[in-house]
């Protein structure tokens, strides 16, 4: 492989990459604004310039200082090229660009939702100078509500156009523009057509600086109080990477998480906003039986107690039963909900419960795709259900099941959907006096004997097969609300309580394992796992004892 050298670093890299992507998979830092990987380059900030030499083949390949800074996001590495980012030249160009930017900037980081994470603030400490020359008044420039989701902050922006081209070139909906010239130019929108494109928040993390925010997190939290956990897409069959961003047990965010096999760099807005059912105020918490008194709340352990046990009875009484595993639930829930059922009723009639599918699936111009399917993992709770042997229905089979066959005197059903999931169809299908447990997360019109309230994805840790068949593990962002519990746990504790165990804790690398040895073999062979623990920020401020 040819090598370059940069800040005194030898790095080997492929034709075709440019200087700057080199040193950032060399881990050697050059600052950049308006480079993204996904986008195409325009080297307008002139942050990344440096001193290059490189062999002259016209002196007999000796090593020549070019005159010019090079912008590294534009240039090409070269075998031989030697790069300095640290020389005076390079600095100078540095301090030059960073009091440019800050010009007409109005440096209100203590107000701005991006402090903490912003590319200037950062920027301005490591490559800036002290102080600011600029003594004239500063031009302001309005605030513009863009759409739906995003707010632009036009005195905050450096013009590095990556939302721009974003729209272009990833999206193709172009509804971002320059407009104005020089000093006053700003980023805008066509009149009535606002920025609301199915991808739109992406541009907010692209944003380098707090220009462009989302609406969703304007004022919540201060970034560096976040803790991200790796996750999975919990509410499509994408199986996109995200980060959970959370602080003391409340989700405050999502964010994209770099895979280049699936999302790339992106992520939904249908995702990216869809999971505040995780904090709504309908959230089911508490179990229940019908016809009885709700449970003190200040009781939750007898409450979970008394309502298993009517759950368990009801079940066994039933003898015959049948089960509806949700496409929302993981891998694991759907093991341990079946290996329940089937304990119960050996008999017992399983299927996969309904699976929302919202038009077709919806291609971008940079192959980025919208999953037209709306639950996470339809294809991995069919794959363990049918570990267990049998036929496994789908909803619209399990609704004639229990038509057809009055033996089934109980029913098991989850949910843990985003909104109202429950059809009249269900209600039909279950009705004629048939016991019916419900372990579901939102209030829905099924009245249930029992119900028991479960964790949303982020309050669990699993496994999702995508649409493409790739089983991907995720792990628990934050407790279950109050006094949930996960299914995988559920069943495991009606389990232990129809065998006459100890309860104990579920573990999902522990059930992988057992689905691995009962013939899942991919569960142990083909899951890739997330990385292993919480991100937080570091603090870069330090505290000076005046
Ligand atoms: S709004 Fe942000 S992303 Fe868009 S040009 Fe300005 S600084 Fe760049
Ligand atoms: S990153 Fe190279 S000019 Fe902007």
């Amino acid at each position: 492989m040819p090598n370059c050298t940069i800040n005194d670093v030898v790095c080997e890299f492929e034709d075709g990459q440019s200087i700057l992507a080199v040193a950032t998979a060399n881990g050697i830092e050059i600052p950049y604004y308006c480079w993204h990987p996904g986008l195409s380059v325009v080297a307008n900030c002139r942050i990344c310039l440096a001193e290059v030499a490189a062999p002259n083949p016209r002196n007999d390949g000796k090593v020549e200082t070019i005159p010019k800074l090079l912008p590294t996001c534009q240039t090409m590495a070269a075998e031989g090229q030697i790069v300095t980012t640290q020389s005076e030249k390079a600095v100078a160009n540095q301090h030059s660009i960073m009091e440019l930017l800050l010009i007409n900037h109005p440096v209100d980081c203590p107000v701005c939702d991006q402090a903490g994470e912003c590319g200037l603030q950062d920027y301005a400490y490591q490559y800036g100078n002290s102080a600011s020359r600029f003594e004239e008044e500063k031009i302001k420039q309005p605030k513009k509500d863009v759409g739906p989701h995003v707010l632009l902050y036009s005195d905050r922006c450096i013009m590095c156009t990556r939302c721009v081209r974003f729209t272009e070139e990833v999206t193709g909906t172009h509804e971002l523009l320059i407009s104005g010239r020089g000093a006053t130019e700003s980023i805008d929108v066509f009149p009535g057509k606002p920025l609301d494109n199915p991808l739109s928040g992406n541009v907010v993390d692209l944003c380098p600086v707090g220009a462009l925010l989302d609406k969703d997190f304007l004022f919540a939290q201060r970034v560096w109080y976040l803790k991200s956990t790796p996750s999975i897409d919990g509410l499509t069959a994408s199986g996109d990477n995200i980060l959970i961003e959370h602080n003391m047990d409340k989700v405050y965010r999502l964010k994209p998480r770099t895979n280049m096999d699936i999302n790339r760099w992106w992520m939904t807005d249908e995702v990216r906003y869809g999971w505040h059912f995780v904090n709504d105020e309908t959230r089911q918490l508490m179990p229940s039986l019908r016809n009885s008194e709700p449970f003190e709340q200040d009781a939750p352990d007898e409450a979970w107690d008394v309502a298993e046990a009517a759950a368990l009875d009801g079940l066994q009484d039933a003898g015959h039963i049948a089960a509806l595993i949700s496409p929302m639930l993981s891998c694991e829930d759907a093991w341990h909900l079946g290996q329940l059922a089937r304990a119960i009723d050996p008999r017992a009639v399983l299927a996969v419960g309904p699976v929302p599918v919202d038009g077709q699936d919806q291609t971008m111009l940079d192959g980025f795709v919208i999953r037209a399917e709306k639950a996470p993992n339809a294809r991995g709770v069919r794959r363990v259900l049918e570990s267990l042997g049998g036929t496994v229905l789908d909803a619209a089979g399990f609704h004639a099941a229990l038509r057809e066959d009055a033996s089934i005197a109980g029913v098991l059903i989850t949910g843990n959907y985003p909104s109202e999931w429950v059809t009249p169809d269900l209600i039909d299908a279950i009705s004629g006096g048939r016991f019916t447990v419900l372990i579901d997360t939102l209030p829905n019109a099924l009245k249930a004997d029992a119900f028991l309230p479960g964790a949303t994805w982020m309050e669990k840790a699993g496994t999702f097969e995508n649409v493409e068949g790739r089983l991907q593990s995720f792990h628990s962002a934050v407790s279950p609300a109050r006094w949930c519990k996960s299914e995988a746990q559920i069943a495991t504790d009606l389990l232990a309580r129809l065998r006459g165990e100890t309860p104990h804790t579920f573990c999902d690398a522990a059930t992988r394992q057992a689905m691995a040895e009962h013939g899942i073999v991919e569960m142990t062979r083909d899951v890739q796992h997330p990385p292993a623990t919480d991100v937080q920020a570091d603090s870069d401020m330090h505290l000076i004892v005046l």
